[in-house]
């Protein structure tokens, strides 16, 4: 199975990715976390992306399909994707069909996590992750059961992400709703798009996404 997360910043989309991970062993392409990864090993393409990001502005198409096409090929042909933060332009949506078709895949579900924007920048600006495995949590709304311990590898070691600041979160509001938004409608013609309230508990999201997918 193959289906796109799409919602603004903070939505939640990786939040749910990772329990769609954890329980069909699905993988998560990340374009956010892959960017993140080439800025920390300062490869060429982190180089053009680090600036970019911290701006809140969206790196270019050609760089991000580059990246999830070669995730894609890294993947096993019979393991699910799910795409989290690509697409996110009219130009991504149509590489993505055509890296899916070249690989004989096909993409089942677009499911959109709607979401008050004014919630959005508390939740982004209280968001950590573990520095070792990444699991994501939140300063009110998910801590570590046992303070300054990761529950899923034992880490005490947290990060928090230098464009998760009120104004980045503005300006990559304003991208997701010019340039991400728009893409909609042409999933929606296709007839795959589910509108799921993000704004619920964590539990009732992945609950209305576990219908979804079946
Ligand atoms: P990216 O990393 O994709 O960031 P984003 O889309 O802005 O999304 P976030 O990761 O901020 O939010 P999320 O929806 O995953 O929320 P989360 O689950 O963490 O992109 C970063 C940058 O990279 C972009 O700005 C751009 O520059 C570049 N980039 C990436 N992809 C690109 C592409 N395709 N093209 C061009 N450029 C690209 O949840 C947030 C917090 O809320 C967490 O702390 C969580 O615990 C909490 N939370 C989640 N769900 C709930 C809930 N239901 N109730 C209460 N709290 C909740």
């Amino acid at each position: 199975m193959n289906i796109i997360l799409l919602g603004p910043p903070g939505a939640g989309k990786g939040t749910q990715a990772q329990r769609l991970v954890e329980r069909h062993g699905m993988r998560q392409l990340s374009t956010g976390d892959m960017l993140r990864a080439a800025v920390k090993a300062g490869t060429p393409i982190g180089l053009q992306a680090k600036a970019v990001m911290e701006r809140g502005e969206l790196v270019s198409d050609e760089i991000v399909s580059g990246i999830i096409g070669e995730e894609l090929d890294a993947m096993g042909p019979d393991a699910g994707a799910i795409f989290d933060g690509y697409p996110r332009t009219e130009a991504q949506a149509m590489s993505l069909e055509k890296l899916l078709a070249d690989r004989g895949r096909t993409l089942d579900h677009v499911i959109e996590l709607e979401v008050d924007e004014d919630a959005l920048v508390e939740r982004i600006t209280g968001r950590f992750t573990c520095a070792t495995c990444g699991k994501g949590y939140h300063d009110k709304f998910e801590q570590p059961k046992l303070p300054g311990t990761c529950d899923k590898c034992g880490g005490t070691e947290f990060k928090r992400r230098p464009d998760d600041n009120a104004e980045t979160v503005r300006t990559r509001m304003a991208e997701y709703r010019a340039k991400t938004a728009p893409i909609l409608p042409y999933y929606e013609a296709k007839g795959i798009v589910t509108r799921i309230n993000g704004m619920a508990e964590m539990d009732e999201v992945t609950a209305e996404i576990e219908k979804v997918i079946g």
